[in-house]
């Protein structure tokens, strides 16, 4: 899908992007090369996937012009303190002079106090088991920080020009209260975990009234998902001739947000990217997965060190 949306700072964000974690370096940079080649025009990355390097490296191969591709990357939870700083160390990695859309990945700061190396900052500390039955509004409370200090200060960074706009990810609808309670700039974008399984109404509901883009991660539920072998997305996809993950992918097009599916495969990258017309009977199949299925399916929670979702 070459389409877009139109964030709140004006610029366009193409709706189907390329998703990078859990990619190894060479991996990495063959999907996001391959990804340019085939028409993606917006790479997804993140500081603690370890892979900006190659992601960069493909970028700038690609003999793309780089104002036509929409780069984002993710700040990670042990630099919410200097996020322009984490930005500045980003942009080393990826090899490009700015980003046009910088996240903080988590509403969750760790004790970081002391680091100095890309190991240290691209870690889990061992403290951070110690913000699990934290407050969200309570995180690392002798240092006395939070995620709205941290959005106080990666609200500014677009003047910098390191980065065109800002947003969120993993943000809960209280969260994004907690910084429009204390005044602060509305984000542009919040990535959060998006499929069937998973379908966030409430979240897309808030964000639409806000002008918050909202951007799906884990659109295919992510690594071994249940959703390849469900039954009834399996004859959605055989009766329009298209695969699962196209069903999936379309389905999140269909709801109007930004879908990111990550494939490390070229024919996968390749077959993710394709439109077809998800008729109106099979959307609502889909829609009800997550009553037919049953339980809402958390990916992320098995290794966060936080909770995701109030
Ligand atoms: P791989 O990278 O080996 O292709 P999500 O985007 O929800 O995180 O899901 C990504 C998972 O789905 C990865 O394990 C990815 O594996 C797999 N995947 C991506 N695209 C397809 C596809 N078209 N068909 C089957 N599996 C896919």
């Amino acid at each position: 899908s070459t389409a877009t949306v139109t964030l709140n700072t004006g610029a366009s964000i193409p709706q189907l992007g390329l998703g990078t974690w859990r990619s190894t370096d060479e991996e990495a940079y063959n999907a996001v090369l391959h990804a340019l080649k085939s028409g993606y025009r917006h790479i997804d990355s993140a500081a603690i996937y370890k892979n900006e390097g190659p992601v960069g490296k493909a970028i700038r191969d690609s003999g793309v012009p780089r104002d036509q591709i929409f780069v984002t990357t993710k700040l990670w939870g042990t630099q919410h303190r200097d996020p322009k700083f984490a930005l500045e160390l980003s942009l080393k990695r990826l090899g490009l002079d700015y980003v046009d859309l910088y996240l903080i990945h988590w509403p969750v700061a760790f004790n970081a106090e002391g680091f100095t190396t890309d190991e240290q900052f691209l870690s889990v500390p061992e403290k951070a088991d110690g913000n699990r039955d934290l407050d969200w509004n309570q995180q690392d409370p002798e240092a006395g920080w939070n995620f709205k200090k941290t959005w106080e200060l990666v609200q500014d960074l677009p003047a910098t020009g390191l980065t065109r706009a800002v947003g969120v990810s993993n943000f809960s609808v209280n969260n994004l209260k907690a910084l429009e309670a204390a005044g602060l700039k509305t984000p542009s974008v919040n990535q959060v975990e998006l499929h069937p399984l998973l379908p966030q109404d409430e979240l897309i509901a808030y964000a639409k009234e806000k002008g918050i883009i909202i951007e799906a991660y884990s659109p295919l539920g992510s690594q071994d998902s249940p959703l390849f072998s469900d039954e009834i997305l399996k004859s959605i996809a055989e009766s329009n001739g298209v695969s699962v993950a196209q069903v999936l992918i379309n389905w999140g097009l269909k709801r109007g947000y930004v879908v990111l599916p990550k494939s490390v495969h070229t024919t996968r990258v390749e077959d993710n990217f394709k439109v077809f017309d998800l008729k109106e009977e099979d959307f609502e199949k889909v829609s009800q997965l997550v009553k037919t299925i049953g339980e809402k399916r958390l990916i992320v929670p098995n290794w966060a060190p936080f909770p995701t979702f109030e």
